[in-house]
């Protein structure tokens, strides 16, 4: 499929863009991974920014590589474009020749163009098919998952992905929904949470309901650990990786996986000596994740619930 030619104000627009570079560049920087390239905003600043290193981007969407290529064009020799997913981010570089890197950047979820786009069906606020795949070619689609679901298992996904309060009710309406006609479309499921949530906090619930859905079709939470085991694995001694979610799921991952390599001993308080010989193999330097300011969220209101945090390989 080829990508009709893009303008500035087309793109994704990308967040915290001066912290990541601040963070992510240092002397030692020469290859650095991009492992969530989207519209490739984060890798053209840090293209920019310094012209001694090079990024390989990857993207699970087939359609965010293509604008991501066509946007990076004039720095073909610095950038590597790799379709595919992030949790296996060690053999997508492997295949490059790549074993080590200098630093990770991931800019966890969607871009504004996989929202903007009602076809993907990531948007409760236009009516789309219930699909939510970041990788189209994944075999299940929200909709489709939603039909196979029983309830509890329903109640489940919507509590533990989307942390929402009336996951029970909803799960029922959604099963009773689904006896009488079958839900494929993304107007049809906002229809049920909005029978079952009145009010002003029904804008919140359909925001959990398409985030647990989003969650479950792409395996978010599991891809997310896998790859900070692989990033923090490829990265050198000195590398840093640099993560930005946007909900409280995604963080609480990062920020335990942080704390775990940063934390020398393990040993129970009580124990006199440590036996566990445990030594710290990262420095947090972030001990509070960083926000957009007031001008960027000004500026970029789908900024308003990004968390950096970024971490160093001792
Ligand atoms: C917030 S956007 C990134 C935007 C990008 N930083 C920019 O400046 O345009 C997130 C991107 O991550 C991709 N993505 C999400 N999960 C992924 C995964 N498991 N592996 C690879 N890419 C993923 C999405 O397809 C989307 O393009």
């Amino acid at each position: 499929m080829s990508t009709p030619k893009l303008q500035q104000g087309d793109y994704h627009v990308p967040v915290l863009v001066r912290e990541v570079i601040a963070f992510l560049l240092t002397e030692k920087s020469v290859t650095l991974v991009d492992a969530t390239v989207g519209d490739g905003g984060h890798s053209l600043a840090l293209l920019e920014a310094n012209p001694h290193i090079r990024v390989i981007g990857l993207d699970v969407d087939p359609q965010s590589l293509a604008v991501a290529q066509q946007r990076l064009a004039k720095f073909k020799n610095r950038f590597l474009f790799v379709n595919g997913n992030f949790r296996h981010m060690t053999s997508l570089l492997t295949a490059n020749g790549i074993t080590s890197v200098d630093g990770v950047l991931a800019d966890l979820g969607m871009s504004s163009r996989q929202i903007d786009r009602p076809e993907r069906g990531f948007s409760y606020l236009d009516e789309g098919p219930l699909d939510l795949r970041l990788n189209p070619s994944l075999p299940q689609t929200a909709a489709e998952l939603m039909a196979a679901l029983e309830q509890d298992e329903l109640v489940r996904l919507l509590r533990d992905y989307g942390e929402e309060r009336q996951a029970r009710p909803i799960a029922r309406a959604i099963v009773q929904q689904r006896r009488r006609h079958p839900i494929r479309t993304t107007t049809d499921l906002r229809l049920i949470i909005e029978g079952v949530v009145r009010g002003p906090h029904r804008i919140k619930s359909l925001a959990r309901v398409f985030q647990a859905l989003r969650i479950a079709v792409n395996e978010e939470l599991q891809a997310l650990q896998e790859l900070l085991q692989q990033a923090f694995t490829l990265l050198a001694s000195g590398g840093r990786m640099a993560l930005i979610s946007y909900h409280s799921l995604e963080d609480r991952i990062v920020k335990e996986f942080f704390r775990a390599q940063a934390l020398p001993c393990t040993c129970p308080p009580e124990f006199p000596v440590c036996v566990c010989g445990k030594q710290s193999q990262a420095v947090i330097l972030t001990p509070k994740p960083v926000t957009p300011g007031p001008e960027e969220l000004a500026a970029n209101r789908r900024s308003r619930s990004a968390k950096l945090r970024v971490l160093q390989k001792r």
